[in-house]
């Protein structure tokens, strides 16, 4: 792939599994990599790690479920180093449990971070997008967002509701040269899935047939592609990564 003459990308929840291994990637690629975080210490930590790398990342910190947090962090970005060009929609989290057990805090924690957080951040950037058309949004949404999954009322309805977002935007913008997708990863090798009980956990794996867990870098190469220049004519579209548990 060609060096994207440092394009500006915006990685939210970046410094977990999936985000690193896309600043990763994106950075190889020539991206000028922008991680957002919410927890300082853990991201210093992780910035440093990144360095000793080679990676050079600059972080921004913003509450993702803060329509006002979001704003000011974009802000602060375009002050600082310039226009976003490319957005990822990747922070997430999970509160699982039967619907018959789960608690209002679980639903509307995971409801705020998984699914109004899109919105929120999309909402800050897609106007500069429209006035200098170009841009990529790319939302990272889930397998269990498409077939849903027991446990995972909360985090299916948000990930299924990504798709209702990606598609209506990418018809919206399409004509300003931006395009807009998502992403459905199955199970993939991060300390969300590990933290899934083992027992679990095996079970799951058992029916992917590629017989494995997915790797974080094999998501982050899907990510590198869409935020590519390669990809003008690609939009509203849902690409599947998940060792063909989800076939359809
Ligand atoms: N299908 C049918 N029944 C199931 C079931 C399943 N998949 N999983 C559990 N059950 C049943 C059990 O057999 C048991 O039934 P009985 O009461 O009749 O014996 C009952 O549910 C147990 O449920 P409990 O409410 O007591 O809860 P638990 O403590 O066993 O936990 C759970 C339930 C939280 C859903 C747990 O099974 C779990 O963590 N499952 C995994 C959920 C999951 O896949 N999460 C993905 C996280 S990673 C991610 O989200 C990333 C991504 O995008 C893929």
């Amino acid at each position: 792939m060609d060096k994207q003459n440092n394009r500006l990308v915006l990685v939210t929840g970046a410094i977990g599994g999936l985000g690193t291994a896309m600043c990763k990637e994106l950075h190889k690629a020539g991206f000028h990599v922008i991680a957002n975080y919410r927890n300082k210490e853990k991201a210093e930590a992780w910035k440093e790690k990144m360095k000793s790398e080679n990676f050079d990342i600059d972080l921004y910190e913003a509450d993702v479920t803060d329509f006002d947090s979001v704003g000011n962090m974009v802000k602060k970005i375009e002050a600082e180093i310039g226009p976003i060009d490319t957005l990822v929609n990747n922070a997430g989290i999970t509160r699982d449990g039967r619907l018959s057990k789960m608690s209002k805090d679980d639903w509307d924690a995971v409801i705020s971070s998984n699914l109004t957080s899109v919105f929120n951040c999309t909402r800050h950037v897609i106007n500069g997008m429209i006035e200098r058309k170009f841009g990529r949004i790319i939302n990272i949404s889930s397998v269990n967002g498409q077939r849903g999954q027991f446990g995972q009322a909360n985090y299916s309805a948000a990930k299924a509701g990504m798709h209702g977002f990606t598609k209506t935007l990418a018809m919206e913008v399409a004509k300003y040269g931006i395009t807009v997708n998502t992403i459905s990863p199955g199970y993939i090798a991060t300390d969300m899935v590990m933290a899934v009980p083992e027992k679990v956990r095996e079970q799951i794996v058992s029916q992917i047939p590629v017989g494995r867990l997915g790797g974080t870098h094999e998501v982050a190469h899907l990510v590198t592609f869409l935020a590519s220049d390669w990809t003008n004519f690609i939009t509203g579209a849902n690409y599947s990564i998940n060792g063909g548990q989800h076939v359809y």
